[in-house]
């Protein structure tokens, strides 16, 4: 822990934002995340909500305000809404937010919004079914749509929808997508293909840059003027519609890393402390947890994780090494 007792890295980055993934099982199977066939992690491996309360909050007492629930996908872990309760009574948490695939959202965005999550981003990469299938391996299109209604019906507002990006699969989606979001207001974000895919099938000419997507939608459908940042820990690069309907984002981790301000840190559905999507080292908090170990051991474990943090993620240098962990089984 630092003399302040904030997270800081050795390249002077200030931690705020802690990532938990709350399960690695998932309804759909999407390319760039899953395998067909998955192995999840047995049940008891899985932190318990007292003890992911308890991480979240020794993190809050070194400086982390925000909170990002996800999976896997998070609303398949039974009575979510119980956790976001419990994470609203954590002192210095000032925002609570989720990301989900929509799937299970008809159902539970009510209880969710009561229970006092703050914030929804739905991942919706395809408005045509068979693309949809496609990329997710399972059908699930209409409850998505279905699930983005209900929640703006719950009173959620300012809903983003995450679109990740791939070469010679998506490219017709992405105006029907604007187009869509623009008439729902919702914000769109874009995401280039990270190599997190189970199956470890990435390579760069998979990779849509957000260059080429934003081109696209500056032919297609109008000009686009860049926004105000006002987060600058946020990857995304915004940008509204000249003609006043709505905004749209560009999150480029590929093509413009933003490792330099990155503020996150991830808590694995399995307590594991990450310092990054592409850590290859993983500091244990369930193994502090469960030995009986105190919140100072925690934190402790904690600014290690965060000490050790690399400068970049280096997908494009030589030396990079892949993940063990596909996306599913980090939370995104
Ligand atoms: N590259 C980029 N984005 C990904 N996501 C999952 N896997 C990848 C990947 N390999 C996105 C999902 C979701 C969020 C959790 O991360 O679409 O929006
Ligand atoms: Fe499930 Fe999300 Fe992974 Fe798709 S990207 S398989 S919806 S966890």
């Amino acid at each position: 822990m630092t003399a302040t007792g904030r997270l800081v890295d050795g390249f002077g980055r200030i931690h705020t934002d802690l990532r938990i993934s709350v399960t690695d099982r998932c309804n759909l199977r999407c390319t760039y995340c899953m395998p067909l066939e998955a192995i999840f992690k047995p049940r008891e491996e899985l932190l318990a909500f007292e003890e992911i309360a308890r991480v979240a909050a020794v993190a809050a007492g070194l400086g982390v305000r925000s909170i990002r629930l996800t999976g896997g996908e998070p609303l398949l872990r039974r009575d979510l809404p119980e956790l976001v309760r419990q994470l609203r009574r954590v002192d210095g948490i000032e925002e609570l937010s989720l990301t989900t695939n929509g799937l299970l959202l008809a159902e539970q965005a009510a209880d969710l919004r009561h229970a006092g999550l703050a914030r929804l981003n739905v991942s919706l990469d395809a408005l045509r079914a068979d693309v949809f299938e496609r990329i997710a391996r399972r059908q699930g299109l209409d409850r998505v749509l279905a699930g983005l209604a209900a929640a703006r019906q719950a009173g959620f507002e300012a809903i983003r929808i995450n679109a990740v990006s791939i070469r010679g699969l998506t490219e017709e989606e992405i105006v029907p997508l604007a187009a869509f979001c623009r008439r729902e207001g919702f914000h769109l974000r874009f995401i280039e293909f990270m190599p997190l895919d189970a199956e470890a099938s990435w390579s760069a000419a998979q990779v849509l840059s957000g260059a080429e997507v934003r081109r696209i939608l500056e032919r297609d459908v109008g000009p686009l003027l860049p926004e105000r940042q006002i987060d600058p820990g946020q990857p995304a690069v915004d940008y509204r519609w000249a003609d006043g309907a709505g905004r749209v984002g560009f999150i480029d981790p590929v093509t413009s890393p933003f490792c330099d301000r990155c503020d996150r840190l991830r808590l694995t559905a399995d307590g594991q402390f990450r310092n990054c999507l592409f850590s290859t080292t993983e500091w244990d908090v369930r193994a502090v947890l469960r030995g009986g170990g105190g919140d100072d051991e925690v934190a402790t474990l904690l600014a290690d994780c965060v000490a050790a943090k690399r400068a970049a993620h280096g997908i494009d240098t030589p030396g990079f090494e892949r993940p063990a962990r596909a996306m599913f089984q980090i939370g995104g």
